[in-house]
């Protein structure tokens, strides 16, 4: 162990995601193990700024591996974007002697936390917090599998409706510029068409697509689309088009949201966050940051944060063509 680490301090940021929590209680756990302090830091980079953080003990996390949400509260800190907020941030973490944190969040909250240490010297291990699948050198991030199968779920019950009145429906999923959530959940769920940013699908090869399905004997369809800049904005562009160029269609559009970012984390996701939590620790331990801890081939892995949150994480191509097949 390194005599150098004195405590850690975690905190969940950006849009929460399933399985937060059991990763906040995996981190408290693991530092307690090794004899180290492990402070929450309330709604993300703002508890720092504003010195709103707590003493965790492995009794305070009682209960919570199974909770959706965040204990510890989340926020898209505006200020700590600025240098005037990062100063204020370390001087609080100064006050309690806190010289290293693990930083649970997507895109956005590990860069932040990237700048932090390269401004300031906390040392910083991220865990790819976030439903949107979008970062490099995971095979998943946290939050995703449960947020995949809330989708399937919500699918399921929407074709239901959809076969019972002979309706097509437009399905939003979110996403945030990746197709993951879409292309996933449109397998699970048997959709007839997923409307993808990653794949520039075209509005004619779309009504194509659909004039062929109802020529095969199809009465009901589920397009699966995925989040454009803002909700809503992408489905509704799509449905009006099919609208005016097939009148016939009766068209419905539902819009999934924040529900996808709720609920019980799955099994898959308590494991995932034990794990990363446990590794984070470890990595602290060895005197390493810079870091997103993260899952390949079952194994934990780590990749550098600058590496992790440049570009985004290709959707496999396979499943594109699987998705082509089966749909037909
Ligand atoms: O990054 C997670 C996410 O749920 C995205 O999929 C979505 O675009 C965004 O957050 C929504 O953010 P907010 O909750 O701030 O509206």
């Amino acid at each position: 162990m390194s005599s150098k680490l004195k405590k850690i301090g975690v905190l969940t940021s950006g849009g929460d995601a399933p399985g937060m929590n059991a990763a906040v209680r995996s981190v408290v756990r693991s530092s307690v193990y090794n004899n180290i302090d492990c402070y929450g830091i309330y709604k993300g980079y703002e508890g720092l700024i504003s010195d709103d953080l707590v003493k965790l003990n492995a009794r305070g996390v009682n209960n919570i591996v199974n909770k959706g949400g965040t204990i510890l509260k989340s926020a898209r800190c505006l200020e700590f974007r600025t240098k005037e907020g990062r100063h204020k941030a370390k001087a609080t973490l100064d006050k309690y002697g806190i010289d290293s944190l693990v930083v649970i969040g997507g895109n956005g909250s590990l860069n932040g936390a990237l700048i932090f240490e390269e401004e300031h010297g906390i040392k910083t291990i991220g865990i790819p917090g976030t439903i949107d699948n979008d970062l490099v050198g995971t095979r998943c991030t946290l939050g995703y599998d449960t947020a995949l199968n809330t989708a399937v779920n919500a699918i399921d019950k929407i074709r239901d409706t959809a076969s019972s009145h002979n309706r097509l429906f437009f399905i939003e999923v979110m996403g945030k510029g990746s197709g993951h959530i879409a292309l996933n959940a449109g397998i699970g769920a048997g959709a007839e068409e997923v409307l993808i940013p990653e794949q520039d699908m075209g509005l004619d090869r779309l009504l194509v697509s659909l004039k062929k399905s109802e020529k095969s004997g199809k009465s009901s369809s589920i397009i699966v689309v995925s989040e454009g800049e803002k909700i809503g904005e992408n489905v509704f562009n799509f449905s009006s088009y099919i609208e005016k160029n097939l009148p016939h269609y009766e068209i419905r559009v539902s819009i999934l949201g924040h529900i996808q970012r709720g609920g019980s984390p799955t099994c898959f996701d308590r494991v995932l966050a034990s794990r990363m939590g446990v590794h984070a620790v470890d990595c602290l331990l060895k005197n390493k940051s810079k870091l997103m801890v993260g899952i390949v081939d079952d194994k934990m892995i780590t990749v550098p944060i600058e590496k992790a949150i440049r570009g985004g994480q290709e959707l496999d191509k396979d499943l594109i063509r699987v998705c082509d097949i089966i749909s037909i």
